[in-house]
């Protein structure tokens, strides 16, 4: 699968087509024509094929897409064909909402730990994790796959976690403090800034009233 050249715009809108896939095939739906596909997701059709073209096509005219099997080379692309080991640092609100959320695991994405620097917390069970302390966390990487740390803790903590986690060998962040990492460039950073996020809602709320 030639998924090198294919553009990051192409990629940015593959999570979403595999989640329709996902609930088509939940459904029993086995094919789909890019019509039926675009009038579900509001995509334009051409649009549906253009992208799906980035990857052989994949539909057969008069026949349409067999969505096993666009699903399968859609999760190909994606990376999804084998689970991924994720840790988190930080139990506080948004370390517990994630470790408890059970849909990541049916994507793969298996998270193996928790830490936080609050001693307090150590021993607590959330999800299927049990609170470790900072002082376990090089082992722990040296002992086990890490292969993503959610950084969950204060923005003011983010860029020191990151460099440690860094010089442990991580090489993927998910970060959700609100604050730039600035880690050498080989090191995948996905940043999810909720309140940008909501800032843009409230931009189009005021363009609607404008
Ligand atoms: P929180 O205060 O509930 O939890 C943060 C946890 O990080 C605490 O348990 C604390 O002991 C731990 N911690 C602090 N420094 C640490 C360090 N150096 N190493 C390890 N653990 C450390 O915070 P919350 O609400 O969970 O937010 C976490 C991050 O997500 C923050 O950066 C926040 O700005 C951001 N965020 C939170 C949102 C929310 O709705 N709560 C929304 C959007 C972003």
């Amino acid at each position: 699968m030639a998924s090198k050249n294919i553009s990051r715009a192409v990629i940015r809108r593959l999570p979403r087509y595999y989640r329709y896939l996902s609930e088509l095939m939940e459904n029993n739906i086995v094919r789909i024509s890019s019509k039926e596909l675009s009038e579900r997701m509001h995509v334009t059709a051409s649009q549906i094929r253009q992208d799906f073209n980035n990857f052989g096509g994949f539909g057969q005219q008069g026949y349409g897409y067999n969505v096993e099997f666009l699903y399968t080379e859609i999760g190909k692309v994606l990376g999804l064909e084998r689970t991924h080991n994720v840790i988190i640092i930080g139990a506080g609100n948004v370390g517990r909402a994630i470790a408890n959320y059970p849909d990541f695991k049916k994507r793969g994405f298996v998270f193996t730990a928790i830490f936080d620097s609050n001693p307090s917390l150590e021993g607590i069970k959330i999800g299927e994790c049990v609170v470790q302390s900072m002082d376990n966390l090089e082992r722990f990487v040296s002992e086990n796959d890490v292969e993503i740390a959610a950084l969950t803790i204060p923005k003011c903590a983010a860029r020191e976690v990151a460099a440690g986690l860094v010089s442990l060998g991580v090489k993927a962040m998910w970060n959700f403090a609100p604050t730039d990492l600035n880690l050498p460039g080989d090191v995948l950073v996905e940043n999810v800034h909720l309140a940008e996020s909501l800032m843009r809602l409230s931009y189009r709320i005021k363009e609607l009233e404008e």
